[in-house]
């Protein structure tokens, strides 16, 4: 049985989505149940141990499934707030986080994946989306809301596994909407016309309150559908997401498994903490 606790410090996470409840290949060193003055996580964290390649000794690593272990939760349900603080209690500096998405874009085919480093905001405001609230005030620079240090790193590791079948488009912007609902084709032309290069409802607020936190925070997305503006394609379903998913999960592992190796090397270990980025948010502070 899986201890529940741990006690030395963790610095990288991983968030899977749907598709990716669970990591594969690991040793299982812990689950965790945590509790945050923001409720409950959307999972327990697992802590796996992934032996560092440089010294062999092992790196923790905590995971938490976003939709919850059987993906109960829908995206306006994720708690966001609980999910980033209990990963920031248990010392996390770095999160790896992964997403389903809808290709905008004719070259972007399903099962390719892109690391994006753009977002445009379509959630409607009803996800609480900041911890500074309540006489705490504060104003997180936003203008790269992927971790641009931690994006490079995982997109070296994503194109030493391209090939046949992985295909990985290196930057991209994200559309993320409030769902469950899949947009209209209007919609979706829209966002087309503004640049966007995929879809998700799961970016935001989760990497709002990563930033917050003064975490870098870096997303793969995994391209399972054209959503509803392409053609011939068809439009999008949940057993097309689930099926492109499904087919390409261990494409995904492989992926997010090169990522933790690399991060688990001595020469990151400053990425790893987000030293660029602690003490960011050092204006901001009660008013009361
Ligand atoms: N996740 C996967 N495919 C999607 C789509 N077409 N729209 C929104 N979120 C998605």
């Amino acid at each position: 049985k899986a201890a529940e606790r741990y006690d030395e410090p963790i610095h990288i996470a991983v968030i899977g989505g749907t598709g990716l409840q669970h990591l594969s290949g690991f040793t299982h060193a812990a689950t965790l149940k945590l509790s945050t003055p923001w409720g409950e996580p959307s999972s327990p964290v697992s802590v796996l141990h992934h032996p560092s390649p440089s010294t062999g000794k092992p790196i923790p690593i905590a995971f938490l499934s976003r939709h919850g272990l059987h993906h109960e939760l829908a995206p306006h349900e994720v708690p966001n707030r609980a999910n980033i603080a209990a990963l920031r209690s248990l010392g996390v500096r770095t999160i790896i986080a992964f997403s389903a998405v809808g290709s905008l874009q004719e070259q972007i085919k399903p099962r390719d994946f892109v690391v994006p480093d753009q977002i445009i905001d379509r959630t409607k405001g009803v996800r609480p989306f900041t911890f500074f609230e309540g006489g705490m005030v504060g104003h997180v620079g936003f203008a790269d809301p992927f971790d641009p240090p931690l994006g490079t790193l995982v997109q070296k590791c994503g194109h030493s596994l391209a090939g046949e079948d992985i295909v990985l488009h290196d930057k991209g912007t994200v559309v993320c909407m409030e769902g469950p609902q899949f947009s209209t084709r209007a919609e979706s032309n829209l966002y087309r016309s503004w640049g966007g290069s995929v879809i998700n409802m799961s970016a935001l607020p989760e990497a709002k309150l990563a930033k917050e936190a003064e975490i870098a925070y870096q997303m793969i997305c995994m391209s399972t559908d054209y959503d509803c503006w392409h053609v011939s394609a068809g439009d999008v379903t949940v057993e097309m997401v689930m099926g492109n998913m499904k087919a390409n999960a261990e494409n995904a592992r492989r992926f997010v498994g090169a990522v933790l190796d690399e991060l688990s090397k001595e020469e990151h270990k400053d990425l790893v903490m987000a030293t660029h980025l602690q003490g960011s948010m050092k204006f901001a502070g009660s008013v009361t």
